[in-house]
Parts: structure tokens; C-alpha cells; sequence
């Protein structure tokens, strides 16, 4: 996985040969609207490339109005949305993913994600089976066209090897919570060594993170500031941090990261944050 990158217009290559910006920008919690649209607006104004959105975020609709609006062309854009449902089947898969296409009112998606497998905790007769069927919709919908590359979040190397069992198409990314505190080690050598791009979400830890005494020390350091080491040290490592932001200024921040270099040993040191984040409960009440 290389990481020589110098902006977040620059792109790795995925499996399927398609690219991808190396830094996306996330948009959980925004609510649909006027705050996602403007949010949208300024990240691509500012020179992000690449949205994320869910359709469990239920802000498809302003994501997609901002990429029609924003006044660049198409191809240069990447956006991604996830499938989500708590009544697995063909038929809803289908609806789902069709209704993704409504609200964002796009003719292809550049990204479909399953935004979390069915778990064996929670599914324990056909887990395995209806991750299987929910890839085999979303491959439909890339012979379809109506999306150009596939793959998955959430998901641990044993999810990804039952998935492969039947998978024609690999996954090409896996999106995980990767930030200081919470860096998944297993699942990103898995990925990387698969040649699935590892994509961060809360890069930032949700914001939680950036207050940590070490991480401050070590980002006056480099006279950067606590996000753009946290975004610095997942573009190092080869991951494909989404930070979200809402003004202009953390916007801004957020993409001055390519101007310097973390060493091995502040990398280290930021490897062995004590956890903070979500994936530790929801691994322990879901997986
Ligand atoms: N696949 C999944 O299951 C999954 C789960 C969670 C998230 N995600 C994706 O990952 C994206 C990012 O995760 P996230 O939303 O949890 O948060 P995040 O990017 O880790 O952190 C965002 C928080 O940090 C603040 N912030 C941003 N830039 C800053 C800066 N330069 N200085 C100080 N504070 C800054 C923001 O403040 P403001 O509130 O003022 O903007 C916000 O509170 C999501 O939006 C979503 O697209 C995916």
C-alpha cells in the first residue's frame, strides 16, 4: 500500500483498477438539509473529492443534490453510500439500494459499502448466508451500472473470509473505526495484504481523541494541530481517513497533512494510545 501521497486529490488504485481519493469527507450526523448541503458544498469547494454517506445517515438527498450542483464534472467526484437493513432479504436489499438511488438522484454511485455484516451473535443460523445474499445484490447492481465498485465496513478478517467463500467480486475497501486508540492491527494487515483498501472512519475519534496530553505534545512538535496528526498518522500507516468537519477553517486544516512526516517513533507512540471509540462495544455486543 503505498502512501506517497501529496493531496487528497490523489488516489490509490482499488482491486478492481478504479481509484479513489486517498481522504474523504464524512457525513455522519449532519442533518439533511441545508447543513449537509453546505457542508458538502465547501468540502468540494475547499478541494475534497470524495463524500461519504449512508443511508442510515438520511442525508442521501442533500449529498446528492450538493454533487449536481457543485459544478464538478462528475468523474471527478467520488461518492460512496452503505446498505443497511433490519429485514435482510433479496427483495429488500433491492428496495434499499434503489432508494439510495432516488435520494441521491445520481445515475451511478461510485462506492456501495454493506455498512455492517449480520453478525453471528445476532444471526447465528444464517450470518454467513445473508452477507453472502446481500453481496450477490450489490455485484448485481455492478453489472447493472448503477454502481461502479463494491465492498464492505465493519467488517473482521473472519467476516471478510466467510464473505469470500462466495464473493465473484473481492471487496474493494473495508471501513473501519481507525484512529490513535483504536488501530484494528488485524484487520488492517488482513486488508492490506488482500490489496482491500483500508478506508479510517472517526479519524478523529469522534473528536474525543484530540484533547489526549501526548497527542498534543507530539503535534506542537510539528507545529500541526491534534487532527491533522491524527489524519497525518492513517495516511502513513496507508489507511484512507473520512474526517467530518463543519466550518471552513477545520475543513481547510483538514487537508494540510502532506507537508510533513510523522517518524517511526511518534508513529509508535501513537499506536499505543489506550482505546477510546465505539468498536470496542460494538465488536463485544455485536460480533
Ligand atoms: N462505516 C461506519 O460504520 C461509520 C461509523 C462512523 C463514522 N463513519 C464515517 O466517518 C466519518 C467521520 O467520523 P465522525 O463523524 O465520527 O468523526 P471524526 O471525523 O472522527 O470527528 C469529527 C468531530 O471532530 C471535530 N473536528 C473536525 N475537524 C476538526 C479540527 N480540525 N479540529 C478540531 N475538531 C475537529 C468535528 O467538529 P464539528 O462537530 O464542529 O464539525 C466533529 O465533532 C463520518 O462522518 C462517516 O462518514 C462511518
Amino acid at each position: 500500500m503505498n502512501n506517497s501521497m501529496n493531496s487528497v486529490q490523489d488516489r490509490y488504485t482499488m482491486n478492481d483498477g478504479r481509484t479513489v481519493p486517498c481522504v474523504g469527507f464524512g457525513t455522519w450526523k449532519t442533518p439533511d438539509g441545508d447543513e449537509t448541503y453546505a457542508s458538502v458544498m465547501k468540502a468540494f469547494e475547499v478541494g475534497y473529492r470524495y463524500v461519504d454517506t449512508a443511508s442510515y445517515y438520511g442525508n442521501e438527498a442533500s449529498v446528492g443534490k450538493a454533487v449536481r450542483n457543485c459544478g464538478i464534472p462528475r468523474e471527478e467526484l467520488f461518492v460512496a453510500t452503505k446498505l443497511y437493513t433490519e429485514e435482510p432479504s433479496e427483495q429488500t436489499f433491492v428496495s434499499e439500494i434503489m432508494g439510495s438511488m432516488e435520494r441521491l438522484a445520481l445515475d451511478y454511485v461510485d462506492l456501495l459499502l454493506i455498512h455492517w455484516p449480520y453478525s453471528q451473535r445476532l444471526h447465528p443460523k444464517d450470518w454467513k448466508e445473508l452477507n453472502a445474499l446481500e453481496w450477490q445484490v450489490m455485484e448485481r447492481m455492478v453489472e447493472k451500472g448503477l454502481v461502479k465498485s463494491i465492498g464492505v465496513s465493519n467488517f473482521s478478517p473472519k467476516y471478510l473470509e466467510a464473505l469470500l467463500e462466495s464473493a465473484k467480486i473481492l471487496p474493494v475497501v473495508n471501513q473501519i473505526e481507525h484512529h490513535p486508540g483504536i488501530a484494528q492491527p488485524e484487520t488492517v494487515t488482513w486488508c492490506q495484504e488482500h490489496h482491500i483498501v483500508v478506508q479510517g472512519w472517526s479519524p478523529l475519534g469522534s473528536g474525543q481523541v484530540l484533547a489526549d496530553p501526548v497527542l498534543g505534545e507530539i503535534a506542537a512538535k510539528y507545529g500541526k494541530s491534534p487532527a491533522q496528526i491524527c489524519l497525518r498518522w492513517a495516511v502513513q500507516k496507508g489507511a484512507l481517513p473520512l474526517p467530518k468537519g463543519i466550518t471552513e477553517e477545520q475543513l481547510a486544516e483538514n487537508m494540510q497533512i502532506f507537508d510533513f512526516a510523522i517518524t517511526e517513533e511518534d508513529m509508535c507512540a501513537i499506536a499505543q494510545f489506550p482505546p477510546i471509540g465505539f468498536s470496542g462495544m460494538y465488536i463485544g455486543k455485536f460480533m
